[in-house]
């Protein structure tokens, strides 16, 4: 899941290089690397750790460019330094790489008996040595990189540039892959994401697997031109109709993207409604109603898995049926038993998580079909499912999901109010609407919830727990906190404490609980035995409740009132800001916290 940018044209190729990178951190920042050509040679410049490392080195450098290549790196194959960054390069070629490619040890030994060198531990280099022996062979880059791909198992993208051509090249089997053209200045680009090269370019195109894109800026007519395995001319790309808007690539008046992201969710969740009812999706899923399946399979890793037990109570509550909801890596590893009268629903962001797209393969292999709730139009698991609903929440850049896990919760639940001959679809409607007044409520008491944080950020470690349609807010909680303020969290139902985790409780350890109307004697009973333990208690409940307020540490009420079954999406509201700002106070890099990726596209 790495991020690749590359430039050729007339004037600096290093500026943006650099720019598409740090838009692309999301997607890995292990290490980042640049490679460019001065004078018919190639150079290279890489550095472990944030693209910031890298940024200092070329400052001192200050290389000089009209073509050259870059990459941010999530490590797989070898360990993070920087003889592993990327880009990989000899005499001949420069080339990086995202994705995996799976016969590396076989091209590896191959290369050895052909006197290769290896200089890194990863399976790229095997891409770049291989490239050298077939152009060795045939002399020329284009049918020498076709004859290379063709030898590489796996899903991957490359971007190869070589040493005395300003061409620039980029072909991709399963992964994410785009090029554009700045129209007016002659340049062209390529890039893992469209997001990259915002303001940069004039038109983007998306290739099809196995196709060769050759980028060449002297070219006025056809900055890019495409080609099938074979080497033939090919029109198997489609070119992006909308361009996107420069803004998205900016904070605004945000510290960080994922406060952005928190604050954008009132405005998505209001256009949600339209677009999701739209003739064609609803088209979809009446054909849905008139089949014969009778049991759903919900599958997604994270937070997506997060917002699939949510949509599985939908499920059962609005259309009563029967539904499995599941981890990605544990269904595709189990076995699971599976007909054709079932369904395979896969949620998620980005639509490239390795483990959900494989599930989603091994459910049409067993004839089912395949559905999905996914953000990026146009991903793999886009392609690949039968019918598609997309959650409309454009791009999300931080790292820890927030406004794309309440628009998959939204879109599930509209889809089983629309599914169901009971629901009145101009209720729901009207539920979405004080939704969205709802989150601009809690929005608008963001320092009650920085007070809170403030009193517990140093305690050393923090219970989320829910009953009910609230239990997988408790999970979510959990993750965001640990995913952005490192500290440890766990999410548990309510009713579980007392059979282990209430051992933990002492006057360090926090509980945040959620206590909604329901099953509310059974919650605030829990929420006592904590406090009964000395542990600190953070309630959420409904708002104006004097008997919350006793019991807690710290009280923060909110009007469920008007919005029914979308309740547990409020109390996420609250748990997004409570992390944001306890992340905050540890000072921890909130977008790009360390370890994680925003799409991870490997097993
Ligand atoms: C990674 C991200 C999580 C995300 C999960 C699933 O682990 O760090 O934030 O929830 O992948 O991603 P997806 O793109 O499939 O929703």
């Amino acid at each position: 899941m790495c991020g690749i940018v590359g430039f050729s044209g007339h004037s600096d190729a290093i500026h943006p290089i650099i720019e598409g990178l740090s838009r692309l951190e999301y997607r890995g920042y292990d290490s980042a690397g640049i490679s460019y050509q001065v004078e018919g040679e190639l150079k290279i410049l890489k550095k472990e750790g944030k693209l910031e490392n890298l940024k200092k080195l070329i400052e001192e450098i200050e290389p000089s460019s009209c073509i050259g290549i870059g990459h941010t790196r999530w490590a797989t194959h070898g360990k993070v330094n920087d003889l592993n960054a990327h880009p990989h390069a000899n005499d001949e070629f420069s080339i990086v790489h995202n994705g995996i490619i799976e016969n590396a040890n076989e091209l590896r030994e191959h290369l050895k008996k052909e006197n290769f060198e290896f200089k890194s531990e990863t399976d790229s280099e095997c891409f770049l040595n291989l490239l050298t022996l077939e152009y060795k062979k045939c002399s020329e880059v284009k049918q020498a990189i076709l004859n290379t791909f063709k030898q590489v198992k796996g899903n991957s993208a490359f971007v190869i540039i070589h040493k005395s051509s300003h061409l620039i090249y980029a072909i991709k089997k399963s992964a994410p892959l785009v090029c554009g053209i700045n129209e007016n200045s002659h340049e062209v680009y390529v890039s893992s994401d469209p997001y990259a090269l915002v303001g940069f370019t004039t038109q983007i195109f998306f290739p099809k697997d196995n196709i060769l894109c050759v980028g060449d800026h002297t070219n006025k007519t056809h900055g890019i031109s495409f080609y099938d395995i074979e080497g033939a001319p090919s029109k198997n790309y489609t070119v992006q109709e909308k361009q996107m808007d420069l803004n998205i690539v900016s904070k605004g008046r945000f510290d960080h993207f994922m406060h952005k992201e928190i604050y954008e969710q009132p405005s998505l969740i209001r256009h949600l409604y339209d677009k999701i009812t739209e003739k064609e999706n609803l088209e979809a899923l009446y054909n849905f109603r008139g089949s014969d399946i009778n049991f759903i399979h919900i599958i997604g890793c994270g937070t997506a898995y997060h917002a699939g037990l949510l949509i599985k109570n939908f499920l059962e509550k609005n259309n009563r049926m029967r539904v499995n909801c599941e981890f990605a890596s544990e269904f595709r590893y189990r076995n699971p038993l599976l007909k054709r009268t079932e369904a395979g629903l896969f949620i998620s962001q980005s639509g490239e998580t390795a483990d959900t797209l494989a599930c989603q393969e091994l459910c049409k292999d067993f004839g089912l079909k395949t559905v999905s709730i996914v953000n990026v139009e146009g991903s793999t698991l886009f392609r690949e499912c039968d019918a598609n609903f997309l959650i409309h929440a454009g791009v999300e850049i931080g790292v820890a999901s927030t406004k794309a896990f309440t628009q998959q919760v939204l879109v599930g639940y509209i889809l089983t109010c629309a599914l169901s001959e009971k629901i009145d679809l101009e209720e729901i409607k009207q539920e979405i609407t004080s939704l969205a007044q709802g989150v601009e409520d809690i929005l608008s008491r963001e320092e009650e919830i920085m007070a809170i944080a403030r009193e517990i950020y140093q305690k050393k470690g923090f219970i989320f727990t829910g009953r009910g349609e609230q239990f997988p807010i408790a999970l979510e909680g959990a993750l965001k906190l640990k995913e952005i303020a490192y500290v440890h969290a766990e999410g548990y139902a309510s009713g579980e404490l007392k059979h282990g985790p209430i051992a933990l409780f002492d006057e360090n350890m926090v509980n945040i609980a959620i206590v909604t109307p329901d099953l509310y004697d059974k919650t605030i009973s829990n929420a006592q035995e904590v406090k009964a333990r000395k542990g600190v208690m953070v309630l959420l409940g409904e708002k104006d409740n004097k008997e919350l307020e006793e019991i807690s540490d710290y009280y923060f009420g909110i009007d469920f009132a008007a919005t029914d079954q979308l309740k547990p999406l409020l109390s996420n509201v609250f748990m997004q800001l409570l992390s944001y700002h306890i992340a905050k106070l540890k000072g921890t890099d909130i977008d790009k916290p360390r370890n994680l990726a925003k799409s991870v596209t490997v097993e």
